[in-house]
């Protein structure tokens, strides 16, 4: 396919609103057979970055038609890059370009024209998430502009049931933290983590967030917890974000299983209200979700007390909300969480795929020799997903 005379600028509300909120309604993300994902950003293209440290936004026009849309933000992780254990990143969202006018090299000249942006800010890598089966994005970004694929989470995502609530157990404690405890234990545990985020204070102390909450065996009490220094034996921590506040989502085209227990759920829910079959949320109208970040845990009996607080969440908090349909978290790929987050499998996403690539301008062979220490780093380990990128 030729290239065409595209122009790429910076977003400007009042020109480009309305044509970016069209344009995402006309793209459906992933692969066409069965993605069925919409996002409605109510008004507000922008805000699936405005949160973070510093963000920008491109629009891609040809003969002043608004043919493609992406968007950035930028801040300080931890990555574990000797000699250094701390690197600025660059996280690419939101790219579509207009089903009429694919193929045309507007999507990679979006991405340059992004990555341009970054190493103005003194990015050190560049690194975006797709799904696995997104064939057209996955061959983007990794065959044709050379990010390497890095790392393979899964989200998790539990619908929220108002006719079921969860039975929490009277011998787990569960306490809410004031912020500057939330934020004190985040980097003395997961500080480390890889893609912590240094300026967690300022996702704490954002509206979204909704809170932190620690759980630990009733009895091992704990007075300022970790404060002072104590932490009982087994314990686990985690946060909750108001993603709805945002943006909603909506199911187009749903695969068939999905669409046929919506169904049949709610009918024998009418019919034989006894049997408690629990009916799904419509997802085909638009609805918010609330997203679990930095669960953390630790002991011997931590697990159980991770899948006590995700109950809590959904049975506290989550059927409280007249918006919120699912719950969703993303946890590293093998990590042993997983196993202990209530989920639905025919709703989750078993590995989305995380991409990454250096911008610095060092020689080939240092560049080479820092994503390959980024890469080795099992793909398994822990890994810091921030609400502000969801
Ligand atoms: C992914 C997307 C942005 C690509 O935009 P685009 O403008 O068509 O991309 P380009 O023309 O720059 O394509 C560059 C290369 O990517 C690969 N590619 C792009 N679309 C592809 C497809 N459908 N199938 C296979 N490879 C594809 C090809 O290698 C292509 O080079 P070629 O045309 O010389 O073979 C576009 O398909 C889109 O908006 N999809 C829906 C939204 C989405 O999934 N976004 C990605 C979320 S991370």
């Amino acid at each position: 396919m030729g290239f065409v005379e595209i122009k790429i600028r910076n977003y400007e509300e009042q020109i480009d609103r309305a044509r970016v909120e069209d344009l995402e309604r006309r793209c459906e993300v992933g692969p066409a057979e069965h993605v069925f994902l919409f996002t409605d950003t109510m008004g507000d293209p922008i805000c699936r970055i405005r949160n973070s440290p510093m963000y920008n936004m491109l629009v891609a026009e040809l003969e002043n038609e608004l043919v493609g849309v992406i968007q950035g933000s930028i801040k300080l992780v931890t990555i574990h890059k000797p000699p250094k254990d701390q690197a600025r990143v660059g996280y690419i969202l939101g790219l579509r370009v207009s089903p009429l006018h694919r193929r045309k090299g507007i999507g990679s000249s979006l991405v340059h024209h992004l990555e341009g942006w970054f190493i103005s800010k003194h990015v050190d890598y560049a690194y975006m998430a797709t799904e696995k089966e997104n064939e057209a994005s996955v061959k983007l970004f990794v065959d044709k502009l050379g990010f390497v694929k890095f790392r393979t989470p899964a989200i998790l995502v539990y619908p929220v049931l108002n006719n079921r609530s969860f039975h929490l157990s009277s011998n787990i404690e569960i306490k809410e933290l004031k912020i500057e405890q939330a934020e004190f234990l985040y980097r003395k545990f997961m500080g480390s983590t890889e893609f912590f985020p240094h300026d967690i204070d300022k996702v704490l102390k954002n509206k979204l967030s909704l809170g932190t909450f620690v759980a630990f065996p009733r009895g091992e009490s704990c007075g300022e917890f970790g404060l002072d220094g104590q932490v009982p034996s087994s314990w686990a921590m985690l946060s909750v974000w108001n993603s709805g506040e945002l943006f909603k989502l909506r199911i187009g085209k749903a695969p068939l299983s999905c669409f046929l227990y919506a169904k049949s759920s709610r009918l024998i829910d009418r019919l034989f209200p006894c049997f408690k079959v629990p009916a799904l949320p419509d997802f085909f109208k638009p609805f918010g979700f609330y997203f679990m970040y930095g669960v953390h845990h630790e002991g011997p009996s931590s697990g159980k007390l991770v899948r006590t607080l995700c109950r809590f969440v959904h049975t506290k908090m989550a059927t409280k909300s007249k918006d919120c349909k699912v719950v969703v978290t993303e946890v590293g790929g093998c990590d042993s969480l997983k196993l202990h987050i209530p989920h639905w499998k025919l709703l989750s996403c078993p590995e989305d795929l995380w991409c990454i690539k250096g911008l610095k301008n060092e020689n080939h062979e240092e560049k080479n020799t820092l994503l390959h220490e980024l890469t080795k780093t099992p793909p398994t380990r822990a890994l810091f997903v921030d609400p502000r990128e969801v």
